[in-house]
């Protein structure tokens, strides 16, 4: 029966089955006859609809919608006084880049406009391996403690009798954790609707570690800005689009890198030594807070753009999986509970999504090659050929990391083994409301924002926030905004017709700050050898 080829007139190609057999009769199944019964002998036919039929893979719990392109990273700066990264070492070297951005709450889907923090994902092909930066455009998040992260999630998406959005649900998660204020202040601003995906900044939001070989680092904060300014939309400009274009920022993307128009984002560091982030304000391993620019200026590291887009989305975006635990040599995770639980979830969710060997995809193959005792699974693509699959002769490289070798050095280990202490500590200070968290909160309020700007917050609060029927739960929220400003919390009531409320009673900012400097006499205490 194949025989005469049918061509696709676009590139040449000639149809065949998925073995490669020419198929002469693509759009007809096979019959008996002319007007018989369909043959199970049909190949073609059997295998075409069982392929459909496995289409889909699950979409990304968090993250789904997206849009993404390739491109590099340049380094332009030396970096060697902060770490012993090679990549950073290298002026003018560019690695190749893949980069994906993405709302957070709403389906495959849904609205590029919708109003959401934006995940901005970038993988880096270094020559030790991939270095992902997973990142959002808001330099701070909702939460500081892991465990609360699927509840948070759960009441931002559809409730689970009625599938619909809850306001009720959102508000009340965020009214009883009220460490969220400062993530709620930027989200309901206008930087909470970016115009497109690449008009727009990434931070690592959390602290990372930069590392020398002789087991110094420093803190670390790394912004990505994006050349050319963050472009917003205001509420009603998002609001329209969501309904007439809901893939307006995948388009603006993609018809910008057509027309040679790439997006870049110039990448900066923010740096803090262990001395500095023991005697800092804010716990360096509170995800909610900034670190004052004027403080811990921005310094250049390098430069990023996209200039390339897919050709086949599914397989080189898709299918892309980003992981904080993808990472190089003198780059490390700081203790942060947030980031510590995150170095499991993305590899765990992975190999749920694109199964155990989604590192032999192709967008995901690292350019450094591979080599270890991981073998076979599903969809085993090469595995390493005939290398042994066990202990054998692959020699490990030794490279002295934060964690590395003693011997030789002439660093004050006491002093890093204190800092350490300090670190432990700091963990009791993530659980408490304090004073401490409304100070950023209230800055943009009263310092950063214009008047129009305090009005469209309201505004913006108000559309959505109106919504909320429990009163209790509108109380309650409405008690964290007059913690942050009482006329800002009385307007956002006025507003959506609420009584006004009294501040949320927390522990003052004074406290707080000497409940730190406690630790810190404690560690000079144990400096001097009396603990
Ligand atoms: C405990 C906290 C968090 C957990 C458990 C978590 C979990 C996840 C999971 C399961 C995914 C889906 C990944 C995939 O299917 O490939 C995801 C996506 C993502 N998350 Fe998180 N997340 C957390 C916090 C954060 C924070 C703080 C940031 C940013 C600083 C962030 C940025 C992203 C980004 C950018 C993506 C999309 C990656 C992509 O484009 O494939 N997440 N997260
Ligand atoms: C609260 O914000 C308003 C601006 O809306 C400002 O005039 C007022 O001084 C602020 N209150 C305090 C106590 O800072």
């Amino acid at each position: 029966m194949p025989s005469a080829q049918v061509t696709n007139s676009k590139d040449g190609a000639t149809y065949t089955t998925s073995s490669g057999l020419p198929v002469n009769e693509p759009y007809a199944a096979q019959r008996v006859g002319l007007v018989g019964p369909l043959l199970l002998q049909d190949f073609h036919h059997i295998d075409l609809l069982a392929h459909f039929d496995r289409e889909r893979i699950p979409e990304r719990v968090v993250h789904a919608k997206a849009a993404g392109a390739h491109g590099y990273f340049e380094v332009t700066h030396d970096m060697s006084d902060l770490t012993d990264n090679p990549l950073l070492k290298s002026v003018g070297k560019k690695v190749k880049a893949t980069a994906r951005f993405s709302t957070v709450g709403g389906e495959a889907g849904s609205a590029d406009t919708a109003r959401d923090p934006r995940g901005f994902a970038i993988k880096l092909r270094t020559d030790e391996g991939n270095w992902d930066w997973v990142f959002n455009n808001t330099p701070i998040f909702f939460i500081r403690d892991p465990a609360k992260f699927p509840h948070f999630i759960h009441t931002q998406k559809r409730d689970p009798q009625t599938h619909l959005k809850d306001a009720d649900a959102f508000w009340d998660y965020l009214g009883q954790n009220p460490e969220s204020i400062h993530q709620m202040m930027i989200l309901f601003s206008d930087r909470g609707t970016p115009d497109g995906y690449h008009q727009m900044h990434g931070y690592s939001g959390h602290t990372y570690k930069w590392c020398k070989a002789d087991g110094s680092f420093v803190y670390t904060q790394v912004h990505c800005r994006v050349d050319g300014g963050f472009k917003t939309l205001n509420n009603a400009q998002a609001g329209e689009l969501s309904g007439s274009n809901p893939d307006y920022g995948i388009q603006a993307m993609f018809e910008a890198i057509e027309k040679g128009q790439y997006p870049t984002w110039t990448v900066y560091v923010q740096t803090m030594t262990p001395e500095q982030a023991e005697k800092f304000r804010y716990n360096i391993l509170d995800l909610t807070k900034v670190w004052p620019h004027a403080e811990f200026p921005l310094r250049p590291v390098g430069k990023l753009v996209l200039n390339e887009n897919p050709q086949n989305y599914f397989a080189e975006i898709e299918q892309a999986a980003f992981s904080p635990s993808h990472s190089v040599p003198y780059i490390e995770p700081t203790a942060d509970p947030v980031l510590q639980s995150r170095l499991f979830s993305y590899p765990d969710t992975h190999r749920h999504r694109l199964g155990v060997n989604y590192q032999q995809l192709p967008v995901n193959q690292p350019v450094a090659p591979v080599a270890n005792f991981q073998r076979d699974g599903p969809a085993t693509y090469i595995s390493q050929g005939s290398r042994p699959n066990y202990q054998s002769s692959i020699v490990p490289l030794s490279y002295k990391g934060a964690k590395g070798t003693l011997e030789g050095s002439a660093r004050d280990y006491s002093r890093d083994l204190r800092h350490e202490n300090f670190i432990g500590a700091a963990f009791r200070d993530l659980s408490e409301i304090t004073e401490l968290d409304f100070e950023q909160p209230r800055a943009l309020w009263l310092y950063v924002w214009n008047d129009q700007q305090r009005e469209a917050y309201v505004q913006n609060v108000a559309g959505h926030f109106g919504n909320v029927k429990s009163a209790e739960v509108r109380a309650r929220q409405l008690s964290v905004w007059a913690a942050v400003n009482q006329s800002l919390s009385d307007r956002i009531a006025k507003a959506v017709g609420s009584p006004t409320v009294k501040p949320l009673q927390c522990k003052p900012a004074a406290e707080a700050v000497k409940f730190r400097t406690e630790i810190g006499l404690r560690q000079r205490a144990a400096d001097a050898g009396l603990l």
